[in-house]
């Protein structure tokens, strides 16, 4: 992709933030960062505007909790059309970690991952959206 550049004018405050930024999150430099900066607002745009993106929804659970798994496919079957894989590592003896590779309309995302997230006897759970421009 081409490369171009452009000047840009900020309050000392703000550049300091934005050094800030750089150091704490180990950009390059501060090119990268404002371009991380401006994907995540367009990530966040997509979302607004209900397109399609892509993502992975993470929860960690307990496989003992009772009717859990059924409960968790039984959602995952509801949104087939949704899911691209799901990897499922037993994390120790009780633990699970389970990771949703998702696509499709960004609302419906949200919504299966409120219901997964929400499934009783999770113990944490997290929808990361990415662009997939
Ligand atoms: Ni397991």
């Amino acid at each position: 992709m081409k490369v171009k550049r452009f000047g840009v004018s900020l309050e000392e405050e703000i550049l300091n933030n934005l050094d800030n930024l750089v150091k704490t999150s180990n950009f390059p430099n501060r090119s990268q960062a404002i371009r991380h900066l401006i994907k995540s607002s367009l990530v966040e745009d997509k979302v607004y505007k209900n397109k399609i993106v892509a993502g992975a929804i993470v929860i960690v659970y307990d496989h003992h909790k009772r009717e859990l798994n059924s409960n968790l496919m039984n959602v995952q079957h509801d949104y087939h059309d949704l899911i691209l894989s799901t990897q499922h590592v037993h994390l120790d003896h009780d633990l699970c970690l389970e990771t949703i590779a998702v696509k499709g309309k960004a609302r419906m995302l949200t919504e299966l991952a409120d219901k997964i997230i929400g499934t009783k006897g999770i113990k944490h759970g997290k929808l990361v959206i990415t662009d997939i421009e």
